[in-house]
């Protein structure tokens, strides 16, 4: 594997690893919880980093659960202050279109906490201009203020975002291209075939990932165990996308059992 020019962090900041993916969850959800109540009593405070797929939404669901359960004139304070920013929208998806990741922050987020629509922000994959749209959505997440903390899963390839492999440390909000395996590994979310996935995507770069003050990236199932090791045991490399995370130094682990057990 090619030598990384970057030097890493002592890397990952902090590893939580737990027997089930409930009980890691649940960690996790204690540390949101801790940092959403801060929202609440500091206004100034950075926009938090949002990110979909499978592994986010059984954490989507005990953070609205848990967050149901506060007083509601703490929720209502969380509500007004909120601003968040998702990674990643899909090309070609009308927002309602229920595969789209706008969709999704509905469902799994934004309906069941009251939250306006208007504060989770998504790029638009239905632009005109897609190239435009992700340099607009690149400058709007920075004059809010840049990420405070940021959610991230992992593709079995590596990805995090649609930050496909090869890619560049240096990359900001772009158009991607989808390769085969993430159209693959997502097909099963679309009832029509692999067809019906699209071909594009719009995502923060991993510039824009770096920027973010701490960075938690959640692991699970045995399934992601070949790229987690591959992951723990590589440089900060193009080919291994979230392998740039190696140079941020303030990174959170968490990976359940199946993910982590590796020989
Ligand atoms: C998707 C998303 C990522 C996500 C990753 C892992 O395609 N673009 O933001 O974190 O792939 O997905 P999953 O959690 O479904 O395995």
């Amino acid at each position: 594997m090619q030598k990384s020019k970057y030097e890493k962090a002592a890397w990952p900041y902090v590893a939580h690893v737990s027997k089930d993916e409930t009980s890691l969850i649940y960690e996790l959800i204690n540390l949101l919880e801790k940092k959403l109540r801060l929202r609440v009593s500091s206004s100034n405070q950075k926009p938090i980093g949002l990110a979909t797929g499978r592994t986010m939404q059984p954490i989507y669901k005990q953070l609205v659960s848990r967050l149901s359960s506060w007083k509601q004139s703490d929720l209502e304070a969380l509500r007004s202050g909120w601003c968040s920013f998702n990674l990643d929208e899909y090309v070609g998806l009308e927002k309602s279109h229920p595969n789209s990741f706008s969709s999704f922050m509905r469902r799994n987020l934004a309906e069941p906490l009251g939250f306006d629509q208007s504060k989770v922000h998504l790029p638009n994959g239905m632009s005109k201009d897609l190239i435009l749209e992700a340099n607009n959505y690149s400058r709007l997440l920075k004059s809010s203020g840049g990420i405070g903390l940021q959610l991230l899963g992992l593709g079995v390839n590596g990805h995090i975002g649609f930050n496909e492999p090869p890619c560049d440390i240096a990359s900001g909000c772009h158009l991607v291209t989808l390769s085969a395996s993430t159209r693959q590994q997502n097909v099963k979310d679309f009832s029509g075939g692999i067809t019906s996935v699209p071909l594009k995507a719009i995502t923060l770069g991993i510039s824009d990932i770096l920027s973010s003050q701490e960075i938690h990236l959640v692991v699970t199932g045995e399934h992601k165990a070949e790229i987690l090791r591959t992951l723990l045991h590589s440089e900060p490399i193009g080919e291994i996308p979230a392998s740039w995370l190696k140079v941020h130094n303030n990174v959170h682990l968490w990976a359940d059992k199946s993910a982590m057990d590796y020989p």
